[in-house]
């Protein structure tokens, strides 16, 4: 009665006409808004009782009128220059092609190119849109200069260049057509012998790197993660999470059995030459090892021991489907730096991934001060987690300063 139905079931809308009594309905709504409105116009014009005042106050709507437009122009005018600004600092603008110094392979790859074979029937698409990272507008000379390179060519050896770009968010990268130079991966061992086997130095890619083997490596505190972590013969390497040294180190065992059997695959953020997913994979659980080649070619040996390196930056969305994984550890690496919403990003993409009654372990993770320790406990804590485990424990650096280290073990929450 009255109304407006729109059906779309074979692709045309009517609109079914409104019958006589609800249009004396809408005749009826007019009529009693204009005579609202009308009145309010009255009540206004003549509550003044002196005629004078009435031809003053007329002037002073009309000043206080020009006052409004006025500031609203300023505010509009305010608004579009904060908005130039945000853009210019975020770098928010679409990279300008037009600029001089862009290489021709970045306008190319950037252009939308019509599918060959016009409307695909399944996605509906038409074209093929380039997807590069926003921020490489920031770095667009760095950009334009790992865009140089000759199309079927092989790649300019520059992967130090790639990994800047992407720590400065320039992700994903659009290189695409070169051949990246080939390493002869000769005396691979198979799997699972690989897992503990340290490689030659000859099958890793030491370009940009200060070091050059494992030996130099392996003298080197490369992060809090990877003391030595290359050396997998000696030193403490074979023992981790098996043989504890502190009571902050929980052994993967003990975790696992947290997870009642349920835990087949799992995802490591900060996970060093890949030790935690070699230990995982003689359990028979599956992890991907999150990595950049930071000083070190970690990407190379992990895949080496035969097992999945994600060349990624922890900026960038993780690249799984919600609620996949049964285990999600992190270290000090989950430490981003910077302002607290960078956690909280991270910590939600962590929850996103992670199924319900799947595991959360914070491993070993260094708390710069107490501030830092309440945020991220305050953090965790309204993510509703089941705290399995939470141990904070101290420990005395290189320089005889304590350190404060939190590990945890918390069950993600059924929601509903
Ligand atoms: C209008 O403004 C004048 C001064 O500009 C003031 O004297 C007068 O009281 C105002 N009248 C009203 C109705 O606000
Ligand atoms: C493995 O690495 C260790 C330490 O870096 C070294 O002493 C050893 O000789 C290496 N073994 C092989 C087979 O390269
Ligand atoms: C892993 O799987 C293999 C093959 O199914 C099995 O023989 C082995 O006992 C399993 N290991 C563990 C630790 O469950
Ligand atoms: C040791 O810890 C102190 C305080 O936490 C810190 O300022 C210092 O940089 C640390 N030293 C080393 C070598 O890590």
């Amino acid at each position: 009665m009255g109304s407006v139905s729109l059906k779309i079931g074979d692709g045309t809308a009517r609109f079914r006409r409104a019958t006589l009594w609800s249009s004396a309905v809408n005749l009826l709504m007019l009529f009693s808004v204009i005579a609202t409105n009308l009145f309010a116009l009255y009540a206004f014009t003549y509550s003044s009782p002196k005629p004078h005042l009435l031809h003053d106050s007329h002037k002073n709507i009309s000043l206080i009128s020009e006052q409004v437009s006025l500031i609203l122009r300023e505010i509009d005018s305010s608004q579009k220059r904060l908005a130039q600004m945000e853009k210019e600092i975020l770098g928010f603008e679409s990279i300008d092609l037009s600029r001089p110094n862009i290489a021709h392979e970045l306008k190319i790859f950037l252009q939308n190119h019509p599918l060959p074979l016009g409307k695909d029937s399944r996605s509906g698409i038409t074209e093929m849109v380039a997807s590069v990272g926003h921020s490489c507008e920031k770095s667009v000379d760095l950009l334009s200069q790992y865009m140089s390179y000759k199309v079927n060519g092989p790649c300019p050896d520059d992967w130090s260049l790639a990994q800047k770009l992407i720590l400065r968010g320039c992700e994903p990268l659009p290189r695409r057509r070169c051949f990246a130079k080939a390493i002869p991966k000769v005396g691979l061992y198979s799997f699972p012998i690989s897992l503990w086997k340290n490689v030659s130095d000859k099958v890793l890619s030491w370009s940009g790197l200060g070091c050059k083997n494992l030996e130099c490596l392996n003298g080197k505190k490369l992060n809090k993660d990877c003391v030595g972590c290359f050396d997998l013969a000696n030193g403490y390497e074979n023992q981790r999470y098996v043989k504890a040294r502190r009571k902050n180190d929980f052994l993967i065992d003990d975790v696992l059995a947290l997870g009642s059997g349920g835990i087949r695959i799992g995802f490591d953020l900060g996970g060093g030459s890949g030790t935690f997913a070699a230990i995982m994979a003689e359990r028979n659980v599956t992890v991907v090892t999150v990595t950049l080649n930071m000083d070190a070619p970690f990407s190379d040996f992990i895949a080496t021991r035969g097992l999945f390196p994600l060349y990624l930056s922890l900026d960038h969305r993780f690249p799984f489907y919600d609620n996949v994984f049964d285990l999600v550890r992190a270290s000090s690496g989950l430490d981003v730096g910077g302002r607290p919403e960078k956690l909280e990003f991270l910590m939600f993409d962590i929850d996103r991934i992670l199924r319900a009654s799947g595991l959360f372990w914070l491993d070993n993770y260094y708390c710069v001060s107490d501030e830092k320790k309440r945020v991220l406990t305050r953090l965790i804590e309204r993510f509703g987690y089941k705290k399995l485990k939470w141990v904070v424990g101290e420990k005395v650096n290189e320089s005889g300063k304590s350190e404060v280290y939190l590990s945890a073990v918390l069950q993600k929450p059924v929601r509903v």
